[in-house]
């Protein structure tokens, strides 16, 4: 089939990029030139694991072309929309106008008969709202197809999918012939764009447009709320004494409750999320549902209330000052194995100990080079052992896997002090305890330490107050 892909960010691109891989001829459309040209040379304009093999090989097929003129898109039977839809400026709203924009930008070069497929995640009404800019073409279909791919493992997730959901005018009911129970119109065409991914057997629903377009922000507001549930859980575990990396481990095993994204630490960010529990949330204002409305704030608000916990360890695990501090932040991108440094944790909590006045390094292994240039606060450092030189703490904020697997002997030949505040709670504590390192997590007893350690001298005289030493010993 030939397929055009409107908007190539990390959505867009891995998704042009997939539909080439199955033999599609794919053009991808941004108004970025720059990322144009970076995608047509075969290079993923970010750190996406796969993602430049897969544009290496539909460059060498030639099946997957890359434009800034919507105008190349004009042969193309399905149009997928994978522009951008962060948040208002102004409110918490979803911001619609690239879609518009996209939308205005295709009317003209529409073939016959084409259908028009969103993908981005959008608030109920959306389809209405494009419905009218492709109104001057009642031949076009008009569709949505939600994504739910996430970065670091977006290839994966676009190849083997959990389920395929279809919005489609009139919802399941109108989907198929009456006649024979073939699919037809929209449902009929992601078919045929999907057949490798049902041929193996993936899930696909078909819905209405207004179940389609809240589906997606239903399961990212239900992901936020178990992150928000554990840390606020965690912060409960903190006033208790419990440890809540081994209470989550318990709770976990049940089935019913499940492990994944009940991991206590300095909470989301990225492009999605957050925006998205917010969108979800004026949504619900909009349609007076207050339970979800009132939900989705509690959850925003736990949320966020992390980064200022992780702040305020900090500055406790500096003597109750962080001002002429030497910090390292082991971390800037919003989640690891990707560079996405959109509404990241770690930059926000690295940015506010430098205006308390530390002296911030911050360290990553992919998202240095976008980072530097929007922090002027913060010093950025490729290598890790550089940035740990003479820190008096040391801030994991973005779990890598090589920050997990960072040996706290080496790390302690290169500090000042051996203070180490795990905000993902990731370290194996112990270990980095045996190296004579004071360890803080968030609602983990990780910081249980003895009189003895302390009294070794390992720390450096005035390295801590006796108070946060005594605090952090209490724990
Ligand atoms: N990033 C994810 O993991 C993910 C997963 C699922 C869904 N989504 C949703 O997908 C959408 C896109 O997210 P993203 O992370 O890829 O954003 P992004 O900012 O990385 O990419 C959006 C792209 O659209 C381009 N664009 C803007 N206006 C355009 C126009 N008129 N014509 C052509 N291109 C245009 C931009 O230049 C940019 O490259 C959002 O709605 C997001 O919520 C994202």
């Amino acid at each position: 089939m030939k397929i055009s892909v409107i908007g190539c960010g990390y959505l867009g691109a891995v998704h042009a990029a997939t539909l080439a891989s199955m033999g599609h001829s794919v053009v991808g459309i941004d108004v970025d030139p720059g990322k144009v040209r970076q995608l047509a040379l075969g290079t993923a304009p970010f750190h996406e694991p796969g993602l430049d093999e897969l544009l290496q090989d539909g460059r060498t097929t030639g099946k997957l072309l890359f434009s800034t003129e919507p105008a190349d898109a004009k042969d193309a039977q399905v149009h997928f929309l994978c522009v951008g839809t962060p948040q208002e400026k102004t409110s918490d709203a979803a911001d619609l106008t690239f879609l518009v924009s996209a939308t205005e930008a295709m009317l003209p070069h529409l073939s016959a008969g084409a259908v028009v497929v969103g993908k981005s995640t959008v608030p109920v009404g959306t389809v209405d709202l494009l419905g009218a800019i492709l109104a001057p073409r009642p031949d076009v279909l008009l569709g949505w197809n939600p994504e739910f791919l996430r970065q670091g493992t977006a290839v994966k997730d676009s190849l083997v999918p959990d389920r395929l959901v279809y919005g489609v005018e009139g919802g399941r009911s109108a989907a198929f012939s009456p006649v024979t129970g073939s699919p037809v119109g929209v449902t009929a065409a992601l078919d045929a764009v999907y057949e490798p991914l049902l041929a193996a057997g993936i899930p696909r629903l078909v819905c209405s447009f207004a179940t389609a377009e809240l589906i997606k922000s239903a399961a990212n507001a239900y992901l936020a709320t178990k992150v928000s549930f554990i840390n606020a859980v965690a912060e409960l575990c903190d006033a208790a004494g419990a440890d809540v990396s081994e209470l989550s481990a318990a709770m976990g095993l049940d089935p019913r409750i499940g492990s994944r994204y009940l991991h206590a630490g300095l909470g989301f960010g990225g492009g999605c999320l957050p925006k998205d529990i917010r969108s979800f949330r004026t949504q619900a204002a909009t349609l007076g549902v207050s339970a979800v409305e009132d939900w989705m704030r509690l959850v925003d608000g736990v949320n966020l209330g992390q980064r200022d916990r992780t702040v305020r360890l900090a500055a406790e695990l500096c003597g109750g000052a962080l001002a002429g501090r030497s910090v390292t932040v082991l971390g800037a991108s919003f989640k690891p194995d990707t560079d996405d440094i959109r509404d990241s944790p770690a930059l926000d909590v690295a940015d506010r100990l430098a205006a308390a006045g530390a002296h911030v390094t911050v360290t990553d292994p992919k998202a240095v080079n976008l980072a530097w240039r929007r922090y002027p606060r913060l010093r950025f450092e490729a290598s890790t052992e550089k940035a740990l030189q003479d820190a008096e703490l040391v801030l994991l904020l973005t779990e890598w896997d090589e920050y997990r697997r960072l040996s706290p002997a080496l790390a302690g030949r290169l500090v000042r002090r051996r203070v180490v505040l795990d905000a993902r709670n990731v370290l194996d504590a112990e270990a980095w305890l045996e190296e004579g390192w004071v360890v803080r997590g968030l609602g983990t007893s990780a910081g249980t330490l003895s009189h003895d350690t302390l009294g070794t001298g390992t720390l450096g005289a005035g390295t801590l107050n006796a108070g946060t030493l005594n605090a952090a010993s209490a724990r």
